[in-house]
């Protein structure tokens, strides 16, 4: 499968000082799903907002082989003032896509998400799992080739999370996107990844790669499996060693 995402000897140094990222080299396929965890503070998020766009790398090369990004991050960030539909419709309006055409991929992702009825309702009378799901609907509007999301499942209640990772399963069945996220759960990294990256403590760099050999679909039922709980171990104590 195509090649959507590469990024080659990134380093990331802000002002000031601070070495973030250190010779970073990542790349994501269509249809993959790839998992990227390390300690507080080893430069998961600056890779991210690097392999976005949202920052450029201080010496190293990025390449996207699509526009179409999907950003998903940590914290919903929705507009209060605007409705959920309204919300789910941003990224649709920047683009510059015609208002009936908007709407009319609102609605799907809406659906997608299991929000249909919700579409008028404001942010405020939603609860953190649904504000959560407006955020992915709402990345999911632009019908990203690659999906890039910042932990965007830490603040919920595990079973919430467990419902979240599922729908998040079945839209990559869907859609074959190919998606980078960051988590602090083994559990959910191997859950939802082909591949598991851990970076070492600042300056970050790539130390271990754990592969998950379970296909897709997934069963909910994988999560109390011997062998899940083989390869989550396996990944903590390749957290452990990088640390
Ligand atoms: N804009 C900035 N200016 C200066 N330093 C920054 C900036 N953004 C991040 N850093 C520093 O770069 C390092 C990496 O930050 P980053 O947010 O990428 O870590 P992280 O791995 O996502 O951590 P966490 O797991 O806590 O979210 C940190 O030491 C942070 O203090
Ligand atoms: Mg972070």
């Amino acid at each position: 499968m195509g090649e959507l995402l590469a990024l080659d000897d990134v380093d990331v140094s802000f002002p000031g000082g601070v070495h973030a990222v250190d010779r970073v080299g990542l790349h994501v396929r269509a249809g993959e799903i790839v998992a990227l965890m390390g300690p507080s503070g080893c430069g998961k998020s600056t890779v991210l907002q690097v392999a976005a766009g949202l920052r450029a790398p201080t010496s190293g090369t990025v390449t996207r082989h699509t526009d179409r990004i999907g950003y998903v991050f940590q914290d919903p960030t929705l507009l209060p003032w605007r409705t959920t539909r309204r919300n789910v419709e941003l990224f649709g309006e920047l683009d510059g896509l015609p208002r009936t055409e908007r709407r009319a991929r609102a609605d799907r992702v809406l659906t997608a998400v299991g929000l249909a009825e919700f579409g008028h309702v404001r942010p405020a009378r939603l609860s953190g799992g649904m504000r959560m799901r407006v955020a992915l609907a709402r990345a999911l509007l632009v019908e990203p080739e690659l999906f890039l999301f910042d932990e965007p499942f830490a603040a919920l209640d595990e079973l919430t999370r467990h419902e979240l990772g599922d729908e998040l399963l079945r839209l990559f069945a869907r859609h074959g996107f190919g998606a980078l996220f960051v988590t602090h759960s083994a559990g959910e990294a191997v859950y939802l990844a082909d591949r598991v990256l851990v970076m070492s403590p600042r300056p970050g760099r790539i130390v271990g790669e754990v592969a998950v050999p379970f296909g897709y679909p997934r069963p909910p039922e994988l999560r109390s499996s011997p062998e899940f709980a083989a390869l989550v171990g396996s990944v903590s104590q390749t957290l452990v060693r990088a640390s």
